[in-house]
């Protein structure tokens, strides 16, 4: 079957939904930032997360929890100023939304006023189902985030694949059908088998975006830097890199401390 294609000038959410109907895949990259948000976004990306690994990439957190809504509206709001096309998506922090649905309801209001995105991620199923749904009944449209979810990660203690033990894939099948129940508008599901992140696709009407998922879902993310290989400490399996920026820049870089020290630049074209 041929993918239906469509021009969308602006992703929306009901975009996603169409996608995954006309079996058309969702891209979707991370940026934290208004310069890579405008590459991604002039590249055709569908979706841009402002993800929570901005506490990782940009300031060398070792997990996501230290982050803060501050931190996370500056990371979204740069993003904001430099997207024509993309849907943009924004994590709400560790700490903001378990346990207080209220509390999940001014964080994300903060999101949507103060930084201008579009929608909001959300790590979890049934134990934020009452933050998920008050959230939504303000109108503000929300993403799940199911399987590895990294703000929960000292409670598993590693970041290896979930769901792979029969009671574990029951919850995530459970939690997917509850959060299209309650009115999420897609999901992300990271770092779980693929014939059961194959299975959740199939069993839900709204798209499914996975990390280390498999190819039997709706659409693919991954985190940008890593892609580009910006990063290099970090390589899992499910990682493709595009290109080795790590190196390239790092020999530009050592090629502009030469040229400062051998006095080659600036050149007397490049003064005034
Ligand atoms: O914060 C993030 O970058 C994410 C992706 C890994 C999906 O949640």
């Amino acid at each position: 079957m041929s993918a239906i294609k469509k021009d969308y000038k602006r992703v929306t959410t009901k975009s996603l939904v169409e996608m995954k109907a006309n079996r058309v895949k969702i891209s979707m990259l991370t940026a934290y930032d208004y310069t890579m948000a405008k590459i991604v976004d002039h590249a055709g990306v569908d979706v841009i997360l402002v993800g929570d690994s901005a506490s990782n990439v940009m300031a060398g957190h070792e997990t996501t929890l230290p982050i803060t809504l501050d931190e996370m509206i500056y990371h979204a709001s740069s993003v904001v100023r430099a997207v024509d096309r993309s849907l943009i998506v924004v994590d709400l922090p560790f700490g903001t939304y378990q346990g207080n649905s209220r509390k999940a309801l001014a964080t994300a209001i903060r999101i949507m006023k103060e930084s201008g995105g579009h929608s909001v991620k959300m790590e979890g199923g049934e134990e934020i189902a009452e933050s998920i749904s008050r959230i939504l009944t303000a109108g503000i449209p929300v993403m799940g985030h199911l399987g590895l979810t990294p703000q929960s990660i000292y409670k598993f203690g590693t970041y290896t694949v979930r769901a792979k033990e029969e009671e574990e894939a029951n919850k995530l099948k459970k939690d997917a059908k509850l959060l299209e129940k309650l009115g999420c508008f897609g999901i992300v599901l990271e770092k779980v088998p693929s014939n059961l992140a194959k299975e959740v696709a199939e069993s839900v009407s709204i798209p499914v975006i996975g990390i280390g998922a498999g190819d039997g879902v709706d659409g693919q993310v991954l985190v940008t830097h890593d892609m580009l290989g910006m990063t290099h400490e970090f390589s899992p399996r499910f990682l493709r890199r595009y290109l080795n920026l790590y190196a390239d820049m790092g020999d530009a870089i050592k090629r502009y401390v030469a040229d400062v020290k051998s006095r080659d630049f600036p050149s007397k074209e490049e003064q005034y």
